[in-house]
């Protein structure tokens, strides 16, 4: 609690960000197709164009630390959600000028980073746009950038429909979402703030990598998936015990922690539901599929609903693409 209050202080007091390289990207017929929407930007040259189809929902990726426009997670949801490009535009929320910062500091200057893709995305809305249709998908650190716009939108009355979470960071975050288990909805308004159910109406989170260091391990959205147990991933090294773990992160936990987005990716791509999950008992990082055999089931990615049972899920996927368990 101390150093939370410290770290708080420190938060009101020092930083003094300002965020003019942020960038809405909208991408048009392909990957390498799409116009910059910046701070001091005009709306108008991409309303209406192939870059921006009014009538069409929103899908928002949101990137995590120490990733661009030209990272990975970008490309693959960018080639899944062309598949839908008909009901979606795609939009990247680019935050890559600031996403290698030293860690604490883009953690404390998160919510008003947030503020400024308001302040972006309120562009849309200038010109005619219903911020409703926007549809949040944030990995890593992007998770809780995902929340926070979803928060922000909701206190000034536009309450976005759902946000996805794709192994949101644990780094200083896990014991914040642990105080909100504890403390409830107050407990999220420091600036750990983590991507929580409320954020939207609908919150789902696929945790791949829940570990101390790197993904929240505890359930945060209305509905949470633990694919393969929600730690190591089966197509990563399995030997990831410690010191290995240290020393070893590309294969023992970044391999874990893009699985998500790759699973995603594929729902996504996907014509029906691929990614069948079963309740459990407790809503928590599941250890074992033991207490998973509720009657209830869910499922996981795109076609995640708000109609589900709230709680936590577990399922398994193959070991290689593709990862959905139909194949
Ligand atoms: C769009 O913004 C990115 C920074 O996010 C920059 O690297 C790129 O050059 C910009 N593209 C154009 C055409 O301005
Ligand atoms: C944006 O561009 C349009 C058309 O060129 C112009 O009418 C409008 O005033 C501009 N808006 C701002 C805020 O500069
Ligand atoms: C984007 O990220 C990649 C990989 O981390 C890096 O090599 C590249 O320089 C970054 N680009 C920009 C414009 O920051
Ligand atoms: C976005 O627009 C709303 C009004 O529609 C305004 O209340 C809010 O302050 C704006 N947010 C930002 C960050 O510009
Ligand atoms: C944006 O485009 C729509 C049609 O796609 C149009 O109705 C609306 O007036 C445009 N808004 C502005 C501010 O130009
Ligand atoms: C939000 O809605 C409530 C109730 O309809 C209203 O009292 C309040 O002024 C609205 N706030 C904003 C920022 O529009
Ligand atoms: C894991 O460790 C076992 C025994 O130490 C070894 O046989 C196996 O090849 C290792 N697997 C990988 C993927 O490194």
């Amino acid at each position: 609690m101390k150093l939370l209050i410290i770290l708080t202080i420190f938060a009101t007091s020092c930083y003094a960000a300002d965020f003019d390289k942020l960038v809405l990207r909208f991408f048009g017929t392909g990957y390498n197709d799409y116009k910059n929407l910046t701070m001091t930007g005009n709306f108008s040259a991409i309303n209406g164009t192939a870059y921006f189809d009014m009538t069409k929902l929103s899908a928002l990726i949101i990137h995590g630390r120490v990733e661009n426009y030209s990272s990975d997670v970008v490309k693959e949801l960018h080639g899944a959600f062309a598949t839908r490009s008909s009901t979606y535009n795609i939009i990247l929320a680019d935050w890559g000028a600031y996403s290698e910062e030293f860690y604490l500091k883009m953690m404390l200057n998160l919510n008003d980073m947030a503020d400024n893709f308001v302040f972006l995305l309120n562009k849309t809305k200038t010109a005619g746009y219903d911020l409703k249709k926007i549809y949040p998908v944030g990995f890593g650190v992007g998770a809780h950038v995902a929340g926070r716009i979803g928060s922000i939108l909701k206190d000034q009355n536009t309450t976005l429909p759902r946000i996805t979470g794709l192994d949101p960071t644990g780094v200083l975050y896990n014991w914040a979402a642990l105080t909100v288990k504890i403390f409830g909805a107050k407990g999220n308004k420091t600036p750990f703030k983590t991507l929580y159910k409320g954020d939207a109406s609908f919150v789902d989170v696929i945790h791949t990598n829940a570990f101390w260091y790197r993904g929240v391990d505890v359930a945060m959205g209305d509905v949470d998936f633990w694919p393969n147990g929600g730690v190591t991933q089966l197509k990563c090294d399995k030997n990831c015990t410690f010191p290995k773990v240290i020393y070893k992160v590309e294969d023992c936990s970044t391999c874990s922690h893009d699985a998500a987005f790759y699973y995603y990716a594929e729902s996504v791509r996907s014509f029906f539901p691929n990614f069948n999950s079963k309740l459990c008992k407790k809503n928590t990082l599941i250890k074992s599929s033991k207490s998973c055999k509720e009657s209830a089931s869910a499922n996981m990615g795109f076609f995640a609903s708000s109609t589900a049972t709230a709680g936590s899920y577990w399922l398994e996927t193959n070991k290689a693409w593709p990862y959905s368990k139909l194949f």
